[in-house]
């Protein structure tokens, strides 16, 4: 299905494409293939082996993914931190600079101030295309953008960094894991890579750790050459859960945007609640950037508690929705980024962040609108003064 992709929709792509069909028995799924050891020469005269990305349920995501965020080529890892990491240690060498978006994903903002940086690599930490052009310098090699970002669902103008990067020769990246390709195709956009934490939506049933990068043949090569070496691969069963998981993708989606859309507006209206950050609301600083570059605003969204000190009873009270950490899967979890995400930042880093102790986020799942509507109301009762 690959060769003529574009003309699919993504509900189509996310059933069919890259699927390894069975010719011995007609089966409907990707067989699954667990040998570590395959014959050489064999019919494809390529040297298969699970730690050289390229063994058949690999492929089978890897086209999927290619075809879904319309790039060329993609490779599977075995965590949304592996994908970031090789991304990284592939591009970046010391002497070199790379400018990365301020609200990133906490492990990823670990990997870059506690790694990379100890390797020689100069960082700037920017917020809008703004400030990205005004950071690059001669030895920029990467623009490393998240949009929505993490907790506050900020939007950065991505045509814009895009165009930035084709005309200084730097390469752009983006963590697509919040928008997944149903909402966002950032490529089409301009961008070079776009990465997902795979262990979030595209799994969706928070039962996989993997990531992806897709990109173009030429960067795809490349990363393989350095994957093969950091040997951060994801193997057979996994992949098949994963390319089950990913069938439906478009159809989880649209509950998971319409589900944050109604809780975000309740929450708005809800006297215990002081702000809440959804790009999908017309008060969000972003959501004209939003509007412009996404289909969908996502299963994501954030508010602030007017009262911190509630925000123990208000976790404990939820009954349908599960304080946990993760996120993008079919149930509805809740954290509190004061305390997970964002722990290891001092309390002036935080506020500077805009992470108070009452910013509550959660990851809408699929479940009915009426229910989760019900269960913020109960929960938040308390807070408001309310009787249940
Ligand atoms: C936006 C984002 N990117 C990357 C990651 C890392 O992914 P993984 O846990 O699969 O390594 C996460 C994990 O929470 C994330 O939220």
């Amino acid at each position: 299905m690959n060769a003529d992709s574009l003309h699919f929709g993504a509900s189509t792509l996310s059933v069919h494409a890259g699927t390894h069909r069975d010719e011995s028995t007609g089966g409907a799924n990707s067989p699954i293939y667990t040998s570590t050891a395959y014959a050489f020469p064999n019919p494809t005269n390529e040297n298969i082996y699970p730690r050289y990305f390229n063994t058949p349920n690999q492929r089978v995501i890897a086209r999927k993914l290619a075809a879904l965020e319309q790039g060329e080529d993609a490779l599977v890892f075995g965590s949304g931190m592996a994908a970031i990491s090789t991304l990284l240690f592939a591009y970046l060498k010391p002497g070199g600079h790379a400018a990365f978006q301020a609200d990133l994903y906490g492990g990823t903002q670990q990997l870059v101030t506690k790694e990379l940086a100890s390797f020689g690599v100069e960082i700037s930490f920017c917020r809008t295309a703004e400030e990205f052009a005004a950071a690059l310098r001669p030895n920029t090699r990467l623009i490393y953008v998240e949009s929505p970002s993490n907790p506050l669902l900020r939007c950065v103008d991505l045509s814009a960094v895009a165009k930035l990067g084709r005309e200084r020769g730097v390469l752009t990246v983006i963590d697509n894991t919040f928008a997944t390709p149903i909402n966002q195709n950032p490529i089409p956009l301009g961008f070079d890579a776009v990465i997902h934490s795979a262990t979030k939506y595209l799994n969706g049933h928070s039962d996989v750790n993997a990531g992806v990068v897709v990109s173009s043949t030429g960067v795809i090569r490349r990363l393989t050459e350095c994957a093969t070496n950091y040997g951060g691969m994801l193997d057979a069963h996994a992949c098949y859960q994963l390319e089950r998981g990913l069938k439906t993708l478009a159809l989880r989606m649209r509950q998971h945007n319409e589900n944050a859309d109604h809780l975000a507006r309740f929450l708005q209206k809800h006297p215990a609640v002081a702000r809440v950050n959804y790009p999908g609301l017309p008060d969000h600083p972003d959501h004209a950037i939003a509007a412009r570059q996404m289909r969908g605003f996502g299963g994501m969204l954030s508010f602030e508690l007017r009262d911190p000190a509630q925000v123990d009873q208000f976790l404990s009270r939820l009954r349908v929705v599960m304080p946990a950490l993760s996120l993008g899967g079919v149930e509805s979890l809740v954290c509190v980024p004061s305390r997970t995400s964002h722990r290891l930042l001092t309390p002036v880093e935080r506020q500077r962040a805009g992470i108070s102790d009452g910013l509550v986020r959660i990851s809408v799942g699929i479940e009915d609108t009426k229910d989760l509507i019900k269960d913020f109301q109960q929960a938040l009762a308390a807070e408001s003064g309310t009787a249940l």
